[in-house]
């Protein structure tokens, strides 16, 4: 008897070892950047392990930023790319995606660490070539409800893949899990949270008595906030944010229906000086801090949506709150569906930060790739 199972299992563990190894070629967009080199660091620590454990030979065949282009058709050693970089040459990024495009039959995947609308304006050309697309890069996903509709059609008639977790709440699963409520016809009723790890991170420090200004440059200097802070202070990344998400929900939402409050003023003057202008702002925080603390009131950025409108609101709430305990840098989103309305699905963890970011874009690589 013993032998008869053996005998059967004999050809299957013979099967599993000579699973083919899947190549996949990886073309990552901001190679010098904080995410694309955490990510770099990252996919080096795991490259082996993968082809032997999940058959998986992810090579990083091609990485460039404005400035420098990498590309070894044998794989670029990831963690030595800047030494590989040489100046950008006139259309080098198009012709190895024309030639890759050509070449269907070699799965590639494009890694976008940038936050450049000129990249996400490549997407429909690159997804319709049969090139997947992992992304950290809101700007795609966060423009017209027309266009993000179009990304999804493509992806979907030409069978690849097409992945975006960390453009919402960095590496904290928030888009995946919202996908499966609506794919088994959960209806999502409101989306509420704490969604931008650097306004959060602003907020905590102004409140440990940290001057606004100093807390704003603190964050962009842990690469917390975008690469223009002013993206966070007025809000703009946290309404992409919240438009990725409200979509991923079955909202249909443009970013300007959003209702907007911001954390700071606008620089009128374009030669302004960074921190000269936000110290102009340090006493108005100064007071409103302790206002709020003298209530037992906490300040925070909340992003909500559902069926009455989407908003972005600059209040105070309880110190004893969730939304008021959360950590400098902290996400939290809670999610009410018909089925979990007293108790709503909450989800937290850290929602900004390289490293932290760079792992959630090689999950998403990872499953793209087993996908392929
Ligand atoms: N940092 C975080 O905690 C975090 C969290 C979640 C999501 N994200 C997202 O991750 C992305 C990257 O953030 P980051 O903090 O790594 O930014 P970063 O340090 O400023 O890096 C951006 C990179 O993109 C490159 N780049 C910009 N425009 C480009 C273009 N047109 N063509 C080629 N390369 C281009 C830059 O190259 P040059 O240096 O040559 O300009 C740089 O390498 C952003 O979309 C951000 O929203 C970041």
């Amino acid at each position: 008897m013993e032998n008869a199972v053996n005998a059967q299992l004999k050809p299957l563990t013979h099967a599993v070892k000579t699973r083919n190894t899947k190549r996949i070629d990886l073309i990552l967009i901001g190679a010098r950047g904080q995410v694309g080199s955490a990510l770099r660091r990252q996919l080096a620590a795991v490259q082996t392990k993968l082809k032997q454990q999940s058959a998986l030979d992810l090579r990083l065949l091609a990485s460039y930023d404005r400035r420098g282009f990498a590309f070894e058709l044998s794989g670029l050693n990831p963690v030595d790319v800047e030494s590989q970089l040489l100046p950008r040459a006139n259309g080098d990024a198009e012709r190895l995606f024309s030639q890759r495009g050509n070449h269907r039959e070699l799965p590639a995947i494009v890694i976008d660490c940038t936050a450049s609308d000129e990249i996400a304006d490549l997407y429909p050309q690159l997804l319709s070539s049969g090139i997947g697309i992992v992304t950290a890069n809101k700007r795609a996903n966060s423009r017209s409800q027309d266009f993000y509709q179009l990304l999804q059609d493509i992806a979907h008639d030409q069978h690849v893949p097409y992945r975006y977790e960390t453009t919402v709440g960095a590496a904290i699963p928030i888009l995946g899990p919202l996908q499966d409520l609506v794919t088994r016809g959960e209806k999502i009723e409101s989306l509420q949270g704490v969604l931008s790890g650097s306004l959060s991170y602003i907020l905590d420090r102004v409140h440990q008595g940290v001057a606004f200004s100093d807390a704003v440059l603190k964050a962009r200097e842990l690469g917390y906030t975008e690469p223009d802070p002013f993206d966070d202070l007025l809000a703009k990344d946290l309404v992409r944010k919240l438009v990725v998400l409200a979509r991923e929900a079955g909202f249909q939402l443009e970013p300007e229906q959003i209702n907007l409050d911001t954390i700071a003023k606008a620089p009128k003057d374009e030669n302004y000086n960074l921190q000269t202008f936000l110290q102009q702002q340090d006493p108005y925080w100064k007071a409103r801090v302790h206002a709020a603390k003298e209530r037992g009131q906490k300040w925070v950025v909340l992003a909500e949506v559902n069926h009455l409108g989407a908003r972005v609101t600059l209040t105070v709430v309880p110190e004893h709150s969730a939304f008021a305990q959360l950590a400098p840098g902290q996400n939290l989103v809670r999610i009410q569906t018909n089925h979990q309305q007293h108790l709503p699905l909450t989800l937290s963890g850290a929602g900004a930060g390289p490293e932290v970011t760079a792992a959630g874009v090689l999950s998403d690589v990872i499953a793209a790739a087993k996908s392929l």
